[in-house]
């Protein structure tokens, strides 16, 4: 019997989308707005969802505070009020699309949890863009 624990959280961030090896016109072609070189941000909502089984003993899943401790220190005190592209060293050649923050916040949450756990990833850019992740 399998079940899922939801846990949210929150971060702002700003970012830029481009290439360097992109001309300026081709970047502005490919990313719009949001290559714009003064950067914008967003309002971040993040889900990291954990399934497993239920311990027989205490009745959980997982304990939620590990999980929120997790997020704390690999998510929200290294990108909350962050530039990524320039202060997030995994941006430094990955352009931070919801798609890429999505895995990188997967692969950072993924190595701090038991392995016995299957881990999803939400992520909301804005309240009706979001992608989703889960290591496949
Ligand atoms: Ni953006």
């Amino acid at each position: 019997m399998k079940v899922t624990v939801h846990r949210k959280a929150h971060f702002n961030a700003a970012h830029r989308l481009y290439r360097k090896d992109w001309s300026f016109e081709k970047n502005d072609a490919v990313f719009g707005k949001c290559n714009n070189p003064n950067f914008h941000g967003h309002n971040y909502e993040l889900i990291a969802s954990v399934t497993g089984d239920i311990d027989p003993e205490t009745g959980y899943v997982i304990d939620v505070k590990i999980l929120k401790d997790i997020i704390k220190s690999e998510i929200e005190d290294a990108f909350d009020h962050k530039n990524l592209n320039v202060e997030v060293p995994e941006f430094k050649d990955l352009n931070p699309t919801a798609e890429n923050i999505a895995v990188i916040i997967y692969n950072k949450i993924k190595v701090k949890l038991d392995s016995k756990f299957h881990l999803k990833i939400t992520l909301y850019e804005t309240p009706r863009n979001f992608v989703t992740y889960s290591g496949e």
